[in-house]
């Protein structure tokens, strides 16, 4: 593949663009106020604030003060309003190859019966939600319809266990789960209720449970308990299309999103209602560079991760975007090819949609590319993509050869690669270029976008020059940052805002360039960052604890040349209990089971010791050294370096 350093949009994509100079920028550091300001009143608002930004509890900020709004009816009301109630808000692909098209009208009568019918079973203003589901349109729906009455929801991503999911709903304290029989992944029914019933065992919160059908008779009936469960079927489309939007506070909260942290318990972290959708709305619209009349947008991530909540449904919504919304993987059986041999099935499930919906702007994970790189570029050729004009890049450093092949094979060589910077924590993209402006380099996130002020420092928290690498730290407040951690304020502090006093530390380390362009480098912490999903290395420490074969566990995440990152895990057994292949799968699957399928490690070791320093802290660097095949380093500071060779012969024998 030919060598590509920079890239700039061609002349007639800048002509076309909202954003053509650098002015933005140079308004934003003028008066970064006025600029999130500005932004903010293009929203609707029912009183305006007071002030922009109070900071002075810091770290707990409060945008756009005393100012009232609604986000579902800036999502949807103004748009029915102005007259876009025919505009398509979501084109649904199923993975069956059922369709469903939604307009805004459709969408806005369909989130005020949900409405109602939440409140009909008691919900009310500031109460929590948990939302459980696979990708379907009712799951924008269900997450609006709590907006509109001022309750929470907390989404649990449909991979999660049902320990997963009962930890999130019992640390939240939700009333009601919203849920489906299941849905389609990899040809087949993949069903949830199960799931929902084992979690509900241990969460005395949950009063009632509306249920989406979505799989019916395609599988066995699903239970449900009579009083508690209700079909949704028979509850939603009973109720009124009319019920008038809760008048929000800015700083009211709209939902609760748990991610993984340092520990082993996972972190509610709080988005509020006026700062986060300003945010959401401003990079959506200018980072995607997009126009609404014409554009069809896909973000191809699941809206149980923050990606889905803020670039499927927020942004997009409040942009009056049409969407799609695609429910299964990219390799799916179709009619021709199903087979039971997974490798035979066709690979351009994803190119062929592009293709059908003439879809504009793309925004997918850089774990998916290296997969459709190994899969070949026969699949994509064999498609229609010159609808395209903007690739986005998401979730994890995008290495150049990906850059390069999505650039090529993707975007045809003319559409601009937006790679967006961002975390459940900030809510909204932090650093992204802007793809009429900025000059791109393959596998650089550029720069902060208009508003953001970012700095790389060292240990000691001074910053570095340029070129110079660092830690990332975000040094002023933005209008999408997180508000806390639900029930733990003492954490928030102590995680994100202690390490480097009066700077938001990101966990990741980041280098500039000789210009300047900021690379990031991945994280410097204990969070692992498997095929853009995060997962802390504690958490499963101790699900293989948890194991009554396990007396010690330590996990590292090895590089990896599809999932970015795999999870590779060295156990000490207890006493008496003897190594085999068959304890290291059920290990293995042990871990599936109690957090997720995506928290599986790649490999499990068994072995008779773990390095450790004098003080008894494991030393991670050794095993991902040991994981990856390289010769160890300094082994200066373990306890007892002879162990190293015991469980290098453990690794390879
Ligand atoms: O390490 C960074 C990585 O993903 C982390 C945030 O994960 P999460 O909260 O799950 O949100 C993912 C979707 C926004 C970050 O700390 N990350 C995210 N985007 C990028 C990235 N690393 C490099 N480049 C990116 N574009």
């Amino acid at each position: 593949m030919e060598e590509l350093r920079t890239f700039e949009a061609s002349e007639k994509f800048k002509a076309e663009a909202l954003v053509r100079d650098r002015s933005m920028y140079e308004a934003a550091a003028a008066d970064r106020l006025a600029f999130w300001a500005e932004q903010a009143s293009g929203l609707d608002w029912v009183e305006p604030w007071s002030e922009v930004l109070d900071w002075s509890d810091a770290p707990f900020a409060r945008w756009f003060v005393d100012g009232k709004l609604n986000v579902s009816a800036n999502c949807l009301d103004r748009h029915v309003a102005n007259g876009l109630g025919d505009r398509v808000a979501y084109y649904f692909e199923g993975e069956p190859g059922d369709k469903r098209t939604i307009t805004y009208a459709e969408l806005f009568a369909e989130v005020q019966q949900a409405a109602n019918a939440l409140k009909d079973l008691g919900v009310k203003k500031g109460d929590r939600i948990a939302i459980y589901m696979p990708m379907i349109p009712e799951l924008p729906v269900a997450m609006l319809a709590c907006a509109r009455i001022g309750a929470a929801h907390s989404v649990v991503f449909g991979g999660f266990s049902a320990a997963s999911l009962s930890d999130r709903i019992i640390d939240a304290e939700a009333q009601v789960l919203i849920t489906a029989d299941g849905g389609y992944r990899r040809g087949a029914p993949s069903m949830l209720k199960g799931i929902v019933d084992d979690a509900l065992q241990s969460t005395p919160t949950i009063t009632d449970v509306l249920v989406v059908q979505r799989i019916g008779d395609a599988a066995e009936p699903v239970n449900m308990q009579e009083g508690r469960d209700h079909w949704w079927h028979d509850v939603v489309p009973g109720f009124s299309a009319s019920c008038p939007p809760e008048v929000m506070d800015a700083e009211d909260l709209l939902y609760l999103l748990y991610t993984s942290g340092t520990t082993g318990k996972p972190k509610g972290i709080m988005h509020t209602t006026g700062g986060y959708l300003t945010q959401a709305a401003f990079t959506h619209k200018y980072v995607f560079d997009l126009h609404p009349e014409t554009d069809i947008y896909w973000c191809a991530a699941d809206i149980g991760w923050v990606t889905g909540h803020s670039y499927i449904v927020y942004g997009p919504l409040a942009n009056g975007c049409t969407s799609l919304i695609y429910e299964g993987t990219p390799d799916t059986p179709t009619e021709e090819r199903r087979t039971g041999d997974r490798a035979a099935w066709a690979k351009d499930r994803f190119w062929e949609i592009i293709a059908n919906y003439g879809v504009t702007k793309l925004y997918t994970a850089p774990t998916a590319i290296r997969t459709f790189m190994k899969w070949g570029t026969q699949w994509p050729q064999g498609q229609d993509l010159s609808s395209l004009k903007v690739l986005g890049s998401v979730g994890e450093p995008i290495n150049p050869e990906a850059w390069v092949w999505y650039h090529t094979y993707i975007g045809g060589g003319r559409c601009p690669i937006v790679d967006t910077w961002w975390q459940t924590e900030t809510g909204a993209m932090m650093i992204a270029p802007l793809p009429a402006v900025t000059t791109l380099k393959p596998g650089s996130a550029s720069g902060t976008l208009p508003g953001i002020s970012a700095e790389l420092v060292d240990d000691a928290g001074q910053p570095v020059g340029v070129p110079g690498g660092g830690y990332l730290t975000i040094t002023e407040p933005w209008p999408s940052m997180l508000r806390g951690i639900w029930g733990d304020p003492q954490r928030y502090k102590d995680t994100y805002w202690s390490r480097f006093p009066g700077r938001y530390f990101a966990g990741d380390g980041a280098k500039f360039d000789a210009d300047g362009d900021i690379w990031l480098l991945g994280r410097v912490d204990d969070v692992m960052n498997i095929s853009g999903h995060r997962l802390s290395t504690t958490e499963i420490e101790s699900a293989l604890v948890d194991h009554p074969a396990v007396a010690e566990a330590a996990v590292v995440g090895r590089d990896d040349a599809t999932t970015g990152q795999a999870i590779s895990a060295f156990v000490i057994l207890r006493g008496g209990v003897t190594a085999s292949p068959e304890l290291q799968a059920e290990l293995r699957n042990h871990v599936a089971t109690l957090i997720s399928p995506i928290a599986k490690p790649a490999d499990l070791a068994m072995v008779p010791e773990l390095p450790k320093t004098r003080s008894g802290k494991i030393m991670r660097r050794l095993l991902r050294d040991m994981a990856e095949g390289r010769s160890i380093g300094d082994t200066t500071t373990l306890a007892d370096p002879s162990i190293v060779p015991i469980i290098e012969e453990a690794l390879n024998g």
